[in-house]
């Protein structure tokens, strides 16, 4: 009995490496562990030994089993494995095979026009600023020269948020707020552009949206004039068109900046559209700001970014732009 069991682990050990799948080694389990096998006779014909022999024998078939069942564990630990690599592979996804002829999506005109302007102004040597869409009441106004109730207010319909004191926080109506969080946040020489959402209660047109996007500028520095203010507009104005157009800068009124000028360019059709406002900054905005206005001096821009990609790509109506038709949109 001895002998035989030892060829029978032999021969099972053969039988387990040359199975080649899981069905395989489930069918050739039952053979070795199963009611009809080797070991299971084995242990049925005990009885008929004598005592010692009995347990000596028993001792074995319980070796030879417990080797079997590695022996399958074993296999079976492989074959899974083979198994897994297997569907993987019949399952893969090739995605370089993919069909250029699809469309993929692309960068929505305004955020399009949003990182070329980043661009042309950080290759002049600005920096790129942020604030909060919803502001306080000193931010968007008192900071910037707006009088508590002084009718300048009205130029903008401020949608108001219902949290803290009535009338304490709202939503950003420009994005001049950030020149103040820009010298509060360090000192002078500041070169900043601030692009972001603003928000008025405005009805939409071919010209205005309740929501549309700003890129500001400041630049503080010593001796700064009004020169510096044009020449700068125009450089940019000429970066992002790149080709010959008429502007003009007509005297306007800011009360964050003194003087205030409206900077327009002339349309195809001969009229002028207004594309930002600018001016020096008003020495109570840089005090407001922690800055002295003897000692330091500036400007400020703040373009219409929507107006810009209007007139960039020959668009006719601003709503164009928000009405995610996506035939609309893909042109861009
Ligand atoms: N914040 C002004 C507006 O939204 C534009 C502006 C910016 C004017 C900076 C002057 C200086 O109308």
């Amino acid at each position: 009995m001895t002998l035989d069991l030892d060829q029978h682990l032999i021969d099972a050990t053969n039988a387990v490496a040359a199975v080649g799948d899981l069905d395989g080694l489930q069918r050739i389990e039952g053979e070795l562990l199963g009611k009809s096998s080797v070991v299971n006779e084995a242990r049925r014909s005990l009885g008929e030994l004598e005592q010692e022999a009995r347990k000596q024998a028993g001792r074995r078939l319980n070796e030879v089993r417990t080797e079997l069942e590695k022996l399958l564990a074993e296999r079976r630990v492989v074959l899974e494995a083979a198994e897994r690599a297997a569907v993987l592979e019949a399952e893969r996804l090739d995605l370089t095979e993919f069909d250029r002829g699809q469309r993929l999506g692309h960068r929505h005109v305004v955020t399009q026009t949003w990182e070329r302007l980043e661009d042309i102004f950080v290759g002049m040597g600005f920096t790129v600023a942020e604030g909060p869409e919803i502001e306080d009441e000193w931010h968007n106004f008192g900071a910037l020269n707006f009088p508590p109730d002084h009718p300048a207010r009205d130029m903008y319909d401020t949608l108001y948020v219902d949290y803290g004191e009535p009338g304490s926080t709202l939503l950003r109506t420009h994005t001049s707020p950030v020149q103040i969080r820009v010298m509060e946040s360090g000192e002078p020489p500041i070169y900043s552009i601030m692009p972001g959402r603003v928000f008025r209660s405005d009805t939409a047109d071919a010209t205005h949206m309740p929501v549309f996007h700003q890129i500001e500028g400041l630049v503080v520095d010593r001796r700064i004039t009004f020169g510096d203010m044009a020449g700068t507009m125009d450089a940019f104005t000429k970066a992002y068109f790149g080709r010959d157009f008429a502007s003009r800068l007509r005297p306007s009124y800011f009360p964050f900046t003194e003087p205030s000028a409206e900077f327009d360019i002339l349309r195809d059709d001969g009229s002028w559209l207004e594309l930002a406002g600018c001016g020096m900054v008003h020495p109570n905005v840089l005090e407001a700001g922690g800055l002295d206005p003897e000692i330091w001096s500036g400007f400020a821009f703040g373009f219409g970014l929507d107006r810009l990609a209007l007139m960039r790509h020959g668009i006719d109506d601003l709503r164009e732009l928000f009405r995610n038709d996506h035939r609309f949109l893909s042109q861009f």
